[in-house]
């Protein structure tokens, strides 16, 4: 899967488990799908999954991991897959912009992955198959990038992994879930909160940091439009007027309640951390409106750039670590 800020990998267990404790839950909302990572662990377990990102890469993700069914669609990616991993590269949109004028990936790569995206937007697939070849491209270029996980900007050396040649690989696809069909959406979550079922996940974005401005190069890889760009980064314009309200201090408690009060189904679970725009104690009241809740709390060690301390470019350490440790919660609630 792709390097993704606020990914659950660590949390999967408990999360399932607080899912599978609920009694007579046969499908749940992720709300805020990201990575779907959280998705395809509880199709794994039988569950009926709608997975909604307002992102359109996210959105892609969703349509691979829970949406498409291992039956109907391994054979067909496989063969795909192969045949593009097979195609030479042809410089275009991807390496001028990704390669050129800025520095996430070695032009070799680009070079592929313009050609890889060109043969799948001529073929017209089916939206299941071209995302699960979509996702396949995303990864395999995620793989090759020279960055720290974030694409505000490269690295200034080339990551070691850079110079590796771009490979495609079939992404984990599973059979169709016991309780039924999953779905993808690309919603805002407000509009996709009022799909009815038993269990609504949300995970929603905790600060400032915008989900399509660090992964700008996704978007416009899966909608391959060609935008403009504007900075360092080459970002698509439209960094600049799509926003969140969950990524806004003053909007964030306005729009949870929203979210928390139009979601249709008997039980919630939400995960939030201790580094968020409210407090434990500020999330409990939101959802006590709902039922009763309990919390689960994960401690752990922050992000590596949080451990090292500030560092100015001169190589001088100019900031003090304020904490090393994070707290994860999961709030179940019903
Ligand atoms: C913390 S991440 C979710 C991570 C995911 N659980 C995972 O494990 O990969 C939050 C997600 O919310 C999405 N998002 C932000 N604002 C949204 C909105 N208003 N409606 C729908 N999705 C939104 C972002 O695109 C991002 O993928």
């Amino acid at each position: 899967m792709i390097k993704y800020l606020g990914s659950k990998r660590r949390l999967i267990p408990s999360i399932v488990g607080a899912v599978a404790a609920l009694p007579e839950a046969r499908s749940v909302l992720d709300l805020f799908s990201g990575t779907s990572r959280v998705g395809l662990a509880l199709k794994a377990s039988g569950y009926r999954v709608v997975a909604n990102d307002h992102n359109a890469y996210a959105a892609t993700l969703a349509r691979c991991y829970v949406q498409a069914d291992r039956e109907r669609l391994l054979s067909d990616a496989s063969t795909l897959v192969a045949e593009l991993n097979a195609l030479p590269g042809s410089p275009g949109y991807f390496t001028e912009t990704w390669c050129e004028r800025s520095r996430f990936f070695q032009p070799k790569n680009g070079e592929r992955v313009d050609a890889i995206r060109e043969s799948i937007a001529r073929r017209g697939f089916d939206p299941e198959l071209e995302a699960v070849l979509l996702t396949s491209l995303m990864e395999a270029a995620d793989r090759v990038d020279s960055t720290t996980g974030l694409q505000m900007a490269y690295l200034k050396e080339w990551a070691p992994r850079a110079h590796q040649d771009l490979a495609l690989r079939v992404p984990e696809l599973l059979s169709r879930a016991q309780h039924g069909a999953g779905e993808a959406l690309q919603q805002d979550a407000l509009v996709a909160a009022e799909r009815e079922v038993d269990v609504a996940y949300l995970d929603p974005p905790y600060n400032q940091h915008k989900y399509l401005g660090n992964y700008h190069i996704w978007e416009s890889l899966v909608l391959w439009d060609k935008p403009e760009v504007y900075g360092r980064a080459c970002k698509r314009v439209d960094c600049r007027t799509r926003s969140s309200p969950f990524n806004s201090r003053p909007r964030f408690v306005e729009a949870m309640r929203a979210v928390i009060g139009r979601v249709r189904a008997r039980w919630l679970v939400v995960s939030f951390s201790d580094e968020g725009y409210v407090t434990r104690e500020e999330m409990e009241a939101m959802l006590a409106t709902r039922g009763e809740v309990r919390v689960i709390a994960h401690d752990y060690k922050r992000y590596v750039g949080a451990q090292i301390g500030i560092y100015n470019p001169a190589g001088e350490k100019v900031g003090r670590v304020g904490h090393l440790r994070n707290r994860e919660f999961l709030f179940v609630v019903g």
